[in-house]
């Protein structure tokens, strides 16, 4: 995304310009400019086409005035504008253009809301994402231009960084969880994170074959067990100067999951290339953190494998002793994201940092219980679980705590381990997981982060396009921001 300021629309070559309304059509910043040059009609046409303002609303309508730019985006703001309202503006103004239109114009930044144009930056490079590299009919697009209305240089200057690096790195987040599982080998989605990485100076690590086992990554080599590619880790690894506080992020990696021996369904399995979704958030969170030269240290795991049911796999029944001495019974091997995550967590455990998150896309039941828009979150610390929701709804990403009562690992005790990897009984599957989990992040602060439901969605919304979200990336970035 290219970013510059201009002082008025006469000074601008944008194919369209995105203005905000408030309700009862009110114009919002800017808007009086625009609707002037293009005459009473505008109104009318706005009423026929049942725009309020309302937030959510969005009308394209074409201008025949040569001092504006061709097409005017209406984007309704709602009565109480925050900073998500203006990043879901801007983003869903973004996916109402042509695809055609690559420089716009905007004043919505105009807002008195501190962090502004930020967020309205970060809403239009996010809701221009597309995947469209499979599709034959689809010309190569140019970057994105955006016209910064009269807004102060330094400050935009300042906001469009941020905005281009987290941007990019939601985008990469995406790009790993859209690509075809046939292109997604553990060892190709490590190298392409090992690529990004070398780029923005984040020193990068992948363990395979004889050193996963030395290092003693059971549930790696068991789950990766049933797959020609073989299982790998990823370790980036930020160290900036004198940093504030280190902390590490585990991610799931499973570059497809078809359940392994206990097979999943067809329409389950659909979507299961977006089992990786928790290791590229982490991946591009490290990413980003880095290229804004925040004050944490951030070490980055990836548990990268596919679950597939080959002559290699395991079944239900075995037992596997873990790095830490504890041992778990697997009794579905669809219930594998935990024993992969369990591997990463001992080596985050063993470094004691100040705190540990992990994503994971690791049970259909936090789906069930929260939907498919919101994660669940765990943890042992009510502290570090309340600063990574205030980081995600800073972010704008839903969250919500979940309850991980003692008393439920009874769920997940085994007859012949010191756990099982099922629950006993149909309900708290996401809790069972979770406690299993916690046997595994030491005794440090730890947030789990269950992303089941956002990571990958059936339908756009604002800047949020189908397929991968990128879910968790904004969150971790505003967690560093918040402790540096
Ligand atoms: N990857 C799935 C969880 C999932 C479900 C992610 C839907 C995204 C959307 C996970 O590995 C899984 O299969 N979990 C099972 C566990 C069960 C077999 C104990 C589940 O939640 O059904
Ligand atoms: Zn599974
Ligand atoms: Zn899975």
């Amino acid at each position: 995304m290219h970013v510059r300021s201009i002082r008025s629309l006469s000074a601008s070559d944008a194919d369209a310009v995105i203005v905000g309304m408030f309700p009862g059509r009110r114009g919002g910043p800017g808007a009086a400019t625009v609707l002037k040059g293009m005459g009473p009609w505008a109104r009318k046409a706005l009423e026929t086409a049942k725009f309020d303002g309302d937030s959510g609303q969005v009308a394209v309508l074409p201008s025949t005035n040569p001092d504006l730019p061709a097409q005017v985006v209406f984007v309704g703001l709602g009565a109480d504008v925050d900073l998500e309202c203006l990043r879901q503006a801007a983003g869903r103004a973004m996916r109402a253009l042509p695809e055609k239109a690559r420089t716009v114009a905007t004043t919505l930044h105009r807002m008195e809301l501190d962090g502004a144009a930020q967020a309205v930056l970060e809403g239009l490079a996010l809701g221009d994402y597309r995947f469209d590299r499979y599709r034959s009919s689809f010309p190569v697009r140019e970057e994105l231009s955006v016209e910064v209305l009269g807004g102060a240089n330094q400050e935009v200057e300042a906001a469009a960084l941020a905005a281009g690096i987290i941007a990019e790195a939601v985008g990469l987040a995406r790009d790993l969880v859209n690509e075809s599982p046939s292109r997604k080998a553990p060892l190709e989605v490590a190298e392409r994170i090992a690529a990004a990485a070398g780029e923005a100076g984040v020193a990068h690590e992948v363990w395979s074959g004889g050193r996963l086992v030395e290092e003693k990554m059971t549930g790696l080599l068991a789950v990766g067990g049933g797959s020609h590619r073989p299982p790998c880790l990823v370790r980036l690894e930020y160290r900036p100067r004198r940093p504030k506080a280190t902390i590490y992020l585990v991610g799931k990696g499973i570059v497809f999951d078809s359940g392994g021996l206990s097979l999943k369904s067809a329409d389950f399995m659909e979507t299961m290339k977006s089992d990786m979704a928790g290791a590229a958030a982490v991946a591009a969170a490290v990413i980003a953190i880095a290229r804004l030269g925040l004050r944490v240290g951030v070490v980055g795991l990836a548990a990268m494998a596919e679950n597939l049911p080959g002559g290699g796999a395991q079944r239900p029944g075995d037992v596997l002793a873990y790095r830490n001495g504890k041992t778990v019974e697997v009794l579905n091997t669809d219930a594998e994201g935990r024993l992969v995550m369990a591997d990463a967590l001992c080596l985050a455990a063993e470094a004691e940092p100040d705190l540990i998150v992990d994503l994971a896309t690791l049970t259909g039941a936090n789906k069930v219980g929260l939907g498919p828009k919101i994660a669940g979150l765990f943890g042992n610390d009510e502290e570090a679980i309340a600063r990574v929701k205030a980081a995600a709804d800073a972010a704008g990403e839903r969250t919500w705590p979940m309850p991980m009562p003692k008393d439920y690992f009874s769920l997940i005790e085994s007859s012949v381990a010191d756990m099982k990897n099922t629950i006993t009984g149909r309900y708290g599957g996401a809790q069972g997981a979770a406690l299993l989990l916690a046997e595994f992040a030491g005794e440090g602060p730890w947030v789990h982060v269950d992303m089941a439901g956002p990571a990958f969605v059936d339908k756009a919304e604002h800047y949020i396009p189908r397929g991968g979200t990128g879910f968790g990336v904004r969150t971790l970035v505003e967690l560093a921001a918040g402790m540096g």
